[in-house]
């Protein structure tokens, strides 16, 4: 008897008319499955943050290296899977990078940094053009009394913003919350230490140069 499946025809059950005709096919896998779910019936899994964003790009030694000047970013060693990609560090979250001839830019992603002024000095030294506009160097007109064709700022937060694209295009937008980040009470929330070179634990040995 095939144990993987087991089919019951609804007219061979008891009180079922014959004219029914309906045949109801219980799979293994399928029983299985509700089962599993009904152990965290009552729970529902919270995300913690993104872990990281993919974007694509056509020369990995060069996307490295911006990365890690203008952002800071660190390599992430991760033995044999870097061969499939470039892994960046970047704060608490993570850029990973899949090389193609023709990378495709779509939409945008913003990092938050901590020191907005020592972020446009960086930008600034190293000649990476930035804008209040993402995708344009036509900022419009000004939003507050703040705002400059280059960044600008939001009222209601005090955000600091603006946007600057990668050797492939991609575009980026900085930004800094300098009333920080606070819970559902109103309890200002500290954020990982970047500087302590966060990274998530591998297994024993899978990578040689740590
Ligand atoms: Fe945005």
């Amino acid at each position: 008897m095939d144990t993987s499946r087991l089919e019951v025809r609804a007219d061979q059950l008891p009180g079922i008319r014959p004219a029914a005709r309906l045949r109801v096919y219980l799979h293994q896998e399928n029983i299985s499955r509700p089962r599993e779910a009904a152990k965290g019936e009552n729970t529902m899994a919270s995300v913690k943050f993104i872990h990281h964003v993919n974007v694509q790009i056509s020369h990995r030694q060069r996307t490295r290296e911006w990365y890690e000047q203008v952002l800071g970013a660190e390599f992430l060693d991760r033995g044999p899977l870097n061969e499939r990609q470039l892994q960046l560090r970047i704060g608490a979250g993570e850029m990973h990078f899949t090389e193609t001839s023709e990378p495709v830019t779509t939409g945008h992603f913003a990092v938050e940094v901590d020191d907005w002024e020592a972020m446009l000095a960086t930008l600034e030294r190293l000649e990476v053009p930035y804008s209040r506009s993402p995708g344009s160097t036509n900022a419009g007109p000004p939003k507050t009394s703040e705002d400059t064709p280059y960044q600008g700022r939001r009222e209601d937060n005090g955000e600091h913003y603006t946007y600057i694209h990668d050797p492939d295009g991609n575009l980026i937008e900085l930004l800094s919350h300098p009333l920080g980040l606070e819970d559902s009470e109103g309890k200002a929330v500290e954020l990982p230490d970047p500087s302590k070179g966060l990274r998530w634990k591998q297994k024993e040995g899978f990578v040689t140069s740590r």
